[in-house]
């Protein structure tokens, strides 16, 4: 499943990380990659332990922790401190998929990485190319979203970022471990949250059925968390 999980950042909040990122050095993009993405990759990056970007990075878990959507359709155990990169004049990305375990340098900090996540730091009509294209057994999948809004897709699957022909394409990516490792698992227990939820619209907290429900959720997620 890829989700669109629409303004995790504000307009104000997004402006404000590209003024830092606009004051940071960048550096080659292939300093966090894997060896079979290296030969992929070419877009800039800022360098995983720079201050701007551990600033950022926390600008980016507060709002994500602020998020409903985000934590029912991710369900995070982990999230891996967000990392940012640029693409302009023709870089691109192309079709990789993502180390199965991540690191952070100088840390015991280590994930397993179930679910992948792009949030877009510049505005769509800014720059030309730069899709996100995700691949799935029904096909391929595309995203280029307003600045500010995210989206969730499951890391097994094979992605690429397509040429920036004009412009630059910023955005904050980053790696989660969730507590439900199972993609399919994971998306049922999503699919039955947002159904209780609108369920509750209609009916309200305490309705009989709703209660119910709701005990299944939590009754489903003790049988497949860890935690
Ligand atoms: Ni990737």
């Amino acid at each position: 499943m890829m989700l669109h999980i629409p303004d995790v950042l504000t307009k104000q909040q997004v402006a404000h990380c590209r003024q830092i990122m606009d004051a940071a050095s960048w550096i080659d993009g292939n300093a966090t990659s894997g060896h079979q993405s290296t030969l992929a990759k070419n877009n800039m990056q800022l360098p995983e332990t720079a201050p701007e970007a551990r600033q950022l990075g926390d600008i980016v878990l507060d709002a994500l922790e602020k998020s409903p959507l985000f934590i029912s359709a991710a369900l995070p155990l982990k999230v891996f401190p967000p990392l940012f990169n640029r693409y302009a004049g023709g870089q691109a990305f192309g079709t990789h998929v993502d180390n199965a375990i991540r690191s952070f340098p100088n840390s015991d900090f280590r994930i397993r990485t179930d679910l992948s996540c792009t949030l877009f730091l510049a505005e769509p009509e800014d720059y030309d190319g730069g899709e996100l294209i995700v691949e799935d057994t029904y096909g391929e999948h595309r995203a280029k979203l307003p600045a500010g809004d995210l989206v969730l897709y499951p890391s097994t699957s094979l992605h690429r970022v397509t040429p920036v022909t004009r412009g630059a394409r910023v955005a904050s990516f980053f790696w989660l471990q969730s507590m439900v490792r199972d993609d399919g698992q994971r998306n049922m227990l999503f699919q039955l949250d947002t159904s209780i939820q609108q369920l509750v619209q209609r009916l309200g907290n305490g309705d009989p059925q709703v209660v119910q429900l709701t005990g299944i959720y939590h009754n489903l997620l003790r049988r497949w968390a860890d935690s």
